[in-house]
């Protein structure tokens, strides 16, 4: 595709429904020159795995995904091995699955404490439910005190708040919140130093990398990267949830009653509407990627949300089907890099939805008129408002 005009997430409509133009690029082949920017984009399911699974030729610790205050840039999702790894064993039994299905009665409670403000007839999915959510568990994981929550919730949510446009005031905002979150964070660290306690952050805190405990620095880090990976994504698995459980007469009614089958539709909205759509990797050395010519230095991005609609991969791939199974999607990553929050995340929807449904009789009523996340490496909308009786 020549023209720079007809390429990429371009206006609204093709963002809020990417597929037709995914399926056209697709046809084109895997790999594509993007016209637009100056990097390599991905379509194609077993293109996708090729490069995950490469982080030797497809390095992580790039300058191309540097979040705007550098908050995330020597945390795991952004370092290549023998760092990685040895940083991300200090929490993987936290969030081991056998870990997180002891967490269950606490999400119900904190769902709870979030729907108990919700009232009918219409609410927003996502300022009622999707994204206080995932600020308020991640703040009750890492034990933070009762009395500072409020605080701490509105430093999460200047931090993780994505706006349909930027201003400079929001970004001072922003700059300001995280500042006086470190700041704040930084005396809780030392106070788990003093004395720990059954949270996230004394895990971290008594963590070993090589003999020597983590910095505060790592563990700042790691707060950072929990509150941010972890909310807009989950906030956008919610939020996808409700937009394609509203696409199947029915399965509203039917999904309230059948907590395994919610399970199993929430892997397939993880895989039809990706919320986290795409991941960056950069080339180490000159390498052949399905027949194109890939200089190191270059900037690839592997597009989730496109391979989890190859059709070579998966039968009927634009259409949700709540019940697929198997499922092997690639909207939680793959190779060393996948989501190590994927079971919190999968809980804290599985949870939530069930408990929205279990309380009201809901109506999705966008009538097409959402505005989506214009960001490539998100697939979601601003808002969602819904009907409930
Ligand atoms: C529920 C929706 C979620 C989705 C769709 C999602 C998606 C992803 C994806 C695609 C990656 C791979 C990044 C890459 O390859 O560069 C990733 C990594 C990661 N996610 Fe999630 N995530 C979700 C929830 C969470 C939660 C709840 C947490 C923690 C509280 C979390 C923490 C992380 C971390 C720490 C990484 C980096 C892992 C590494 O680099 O080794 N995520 N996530």
């Amino acid at each position: 595709m020549a023209d720079p005009d007809a390429y990429g997430l371009t206006t609204d409509d093709r963002r809020l429904e990417p597929f037709d133009w995914f399926r056209e690029m697709r046809e084109r082949g895997p790999v594509h020159r993007n016209p637009r920017k100056d990097r390599w984009d991905v379509f194609g399911y077993d293109a996708a795995t090729t490069v995950l699974r490469d982080h030797e030729q497809f390095s992580s610790d790039t300058p191309f995904d540097s979040d705007r205050l550098g908050l995330l840039d020597d945390t795991i999702v952004n370092l290549d091995p023998p760092r990685h790894g040895k940083l991300r064993s200090t929490v993987e039994d936290y969030f081991r699955e056998e870990h997180v299905r002891t967490l269950e009665p606490r999400v119900r409670e904190l769902v709870g404490q979030v729907l108990a403000d919700v009232e009918g007839p219409q609410f927003d999915v996502v300022e009622a439910v999707a994204r206080p959510l995932p600020n308020l568990v991640i703040a009750d994981l890492l034990g933070i005190p009762l009395e500072d929550r409020e605080r701490f919730l509105s430093w999460c949510d200047a931090l993780t708040r994505l706006e349909v446009d930027s201003t400079d005031e929001r970004r001072r905002a922003q700059r300001e919140a995280g500042q006086q979150m470190a700041a704040y964070m930084t005396e809780q660290i030392q106070r788990r130093r003093e004395r720990p306690r059954e949270d996230l952050l004394s895990v971290l805190v008594e963590s070993e990398v090589d003999g020597e405990p983590l910095s505060t620095g790592d563990v700042l880090g790691f707060a950072a990267l929990f509150l941010i990976a972890g909310n807009i994504t989950t906030t956008g698995l919610l939020t996808n949830a409700v937009r394609s459980f509203a696409e199947r007469p029915r399965l509203f009614e039917d999904l309230a009653d059948d907590p395994e089958a919610l399970a199993t539709a929430v892997e397939e909205v993880v895989r039809y509407r990706s919320p986290a759509s795409a991941v960056s990797r950069g080339a180490t050395t000159d390498t052949e990627l399905c027949g194109r010519q890939v200089d190191a230095g270059d900037h690839v991005v592997v597009r989730l949300l496109a391979a989890n609609h190859d059709p070579a991969r998966f039968e009927d791939p634009d259409s949700f089907v709540p019940d697929r199974s198997p499922n092997p999607h690639l909207g939680f990553g793959h190779g060393i890099h996948n989501c190590i929050g994927a079971a919190l995340g999968r809980l804290e929807a599985r949870v939530a939805l069930s408990e929205l449904l279990d309380r009201f009789d809901v109506r999705a009523v966008h009538d097409g008129d959402l505005t989506p996340v214009r960001n490539t490496f998100m697939h979601a909308v601003h808002s969602l408002p819904v009907e409930v009786r």
